[in-house]
């Protein structure tokens, strides 16, 4: 539970209220006068299960505790954040504001270049690193790759970087948030990486925020020992040697992506340039809104198991979000590309032009062993590629794809194109469901957030989208965020640490991407709906004229949309 969600659990809404404006139970709300206008019959309504308040009045407005108080005290978020956590006895994330969350992350990059340019001369110089060196010139490394990509060596010793980085002014408290430094069982602090080779790892702009370290034994483990998250690093949003391929990347329209420090190294060092490793994980979302800025043309190039795995299902929902083909590069078997590479670089350059397309590869993946000519094959093969092309959101792939899969089982395209519907009004109903575990959660305000932030280019369809359609503060105070920039991929930086939690959910909500546009759309409509109806809710009288006239318009327009969206299938 994020700070924000257990402030307003701990809060009693009346109380705080009550301090401000008498209040008296109606059944399961309580009345009073409205304390933002003048008036003689209360029209002021606080929901304690709801923990919502409403006037009904003159102001009609309405909102959570935070809002109340925002508005009565004339303060920000952020003020009322901090008033209601000191009475509620909740403790805020530390560090609130932006320039203290700056300050410290600047102090991590200079610990982690430190720590880099530290195991960087010991490689170069010490005759404990000859071992390593060594083993450097016989995989293949030259010196230019050595200093390019500033690799290193971690002495076989208990605090040696400790040692250095405390004594030019770190805490230790520092390098254990850097993830330089681990304490033991006995609360001693020793440092991470220890007799291993020392990979740093760069954001896009090249400062260093953490690191791989290959042990130097084959028998140690891990084999690679990386980073911890940080509050600098992590794997799902980093690619190991994006800063020096960034170029080559734009100037090509290409980016291959590997799997390993190794992998990418060496496609370099032969003039590869264009090559960044996914440090053995999975290619995510986060990976692929930082990879579109450079270049939409993504060729996987993983070792034939990994990317069969890689290339099923994830790849379709990595395409929607590049909004793009991605391809597969087929590498020989027991091959890494490091080793392709120095047995012969132009073989290198032939595996990349001759990658497929990843839907090819699932289908060709998805179908092989079956016998496509018994019923039984068929009914297999459809039910095993439905679901993904039913995912495609452009319409022009999805039916090449479905006609594929029409030819390969000969069956006539509508047949299919039938299937793809159902298929497609079972996984709306799942779009919907949420984050369940909040406890105030407003699904509709969530799920709305959730597509602007994960699908910036959607903006544009929530143009009619007021922030007062929000009804929960830390919802609203994101929109306000989202609005006062061009681009609400960057908005973490503005918001109050106490929102970053609720941020991270809102950013990791499973969404199918299929006509994100209309979906979009469509939930601004419901929210202004809702938004009207809760002006009117529990009020004596039924809808002002008004109101009941907008409520009409908007069921137009919702069945518009509808009707649309009928159109489109
Ligand atoms: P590999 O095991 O394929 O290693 O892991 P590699 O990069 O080919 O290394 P060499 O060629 O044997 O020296 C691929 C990547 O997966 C991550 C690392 O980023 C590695 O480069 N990995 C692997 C880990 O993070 N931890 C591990 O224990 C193993
Ligand atoms: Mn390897």
């Amino acid at each position: 539970m994020d700070a924000v969600e257990e402030i307003k659990q701990k809060t009693d809404i009346v109380e705080i209220i009550g301090q401000y404006t008498p209040l008296s139970r109606a059944g399961k709300t309580f009345r009073g006068l409205c304390p933002f206008h003048p008036e003689k019959h209360g029209s002021f309504f606080v929901y304690p299960d709801q923990q919502r308040w409403h006037c009904f009045g003159a102001c009609a407005a309405g909102g959570d505790v935070f809002s109340f108080i925002m508005k009565k005290d004339n303060i920000s978020f952020g003020e009322a954040l901090k008033t209601l956590a000191e009475k509620s006895g909740v403790e805020l994330p530390q560090n609130t504001g932006q320039e203290k969350v700056r300050e410290k992350h600047e102090r991590l990059y200079q610990a982690n270049q430190m720590a880099a340019e530290y195991y960087h001369q010991l490689l170069l110089g010490s005759p404990e690193a000859q071992k390593v060196r060594d083993y450097l010139s016989k995989r293949g490394l030259n010196a230019a790759s050595v200093e390019n990509f500033k690799l290193g060596y971690s002495p076989n010793a208990w605090d040696n970087l400790q040692k250095h980085l405390l004594e030019r002014g770190f805490s230790i408290e520092e390098l254990l948030e850097a993830g330089l430094a681990i304490e033991n069982e006995n609360k001693k602090h020793l440092d991470r990486f220890r007799n291993r080779l020392m990979f740093p790892i760069t954001n896009v702009r090249g400062r260093f925020i953490g690191f791989g370290g290959r042990a130097l034994d084959d028998n140690a483990q891990p084999k690679y020992l990386n980073s911890p998250q940080t509050p600098l690093f992590d794997k799902s949003s980093n690619l190991y040697g994006l800063h020096l391929a960034k170029d080559a990347l734009i100037r090509e329209e290409q980016a291959v992506i590997v799997e390993g420090y190794m992998d990418a190294i060496l496609p370099h060092q032969y003039g590869y340039k264009n090559v960044i490793a996914s440090m053995g994980t999975a290619i995510g979302e986060n990976h692929v809104a930082i990879l579109k800025k450079l270049t939409k043309n993504l060729i996987l190039a993983l070792d034939p198991d990994s990317a069969g795995e890689a290339a099923t299902m994830r790849s379709i929902w990595l395409e929607n979000a590049l909004g793009a083909e991605m391809r597969v590069a087929l590498l020989p078997k027991d091959k890494d590309p490091d080793e392709i590479v120095i047995q012969d670089p132009s073989v290198w350059g032939q595996l990349i032009a001759a990658a497929v397309p990843a839907l090819d590869f699932v289908f060709e993946k998805s179908l092989a062993g079956m016998d496509l000519k018994t019923a039984r094959g068929k009914s297999e093969a459809v039910a095993k590629l439905m679901p993904s092309i039913s995912q495609i959101s452009d319409p022009v792939r999805q039916a090449f794809y479905l006609n594929k899969l029409a030819e390969t089982v000969r069956q006539s395209p509508k047949k299919l194109e039938l299937l793809l519907l159902k298929d497609r009004s079972a996984q709306k109903v799942k779009s919907i469901s949420t984050s369940s575990h909040r406890t105030v959660s407003n699904p509709l305000e969530e799920y709305c957030l959730a597509i602007i932030l994960q699908y910036p280019e959607q903006k544009e369809h929530s143009k009619k989208l007021l922030a007062e359609y929000f009804d929960s503060s830390e919802n609203r105070e994101i929109y306000n965020a989202i609005l006062s920039t061009d681009d609400a991929s960057q908005i973490k930086p503005s918001l109050d640490s106490a929102l970053w939690e609720h941020y991270e959910l809102l950013l990791n909500q499973k969404l199918l991407p299929h006509r994100l546009d209309m979906k979009l759309a469509e939930t601004v409509l419901r929210m202004r709906e809702e938004y009207i109806k809760r002006l009117a809710h529990n009020r004596a009288d039924t809808l002002a004229v008004g109101e009941s006239t907008q409520l009409r318009e908007l069921f137009v327009q919702k069945e518009h949309l509808r009707e649309q969206k009928r159109r489109q299938k």
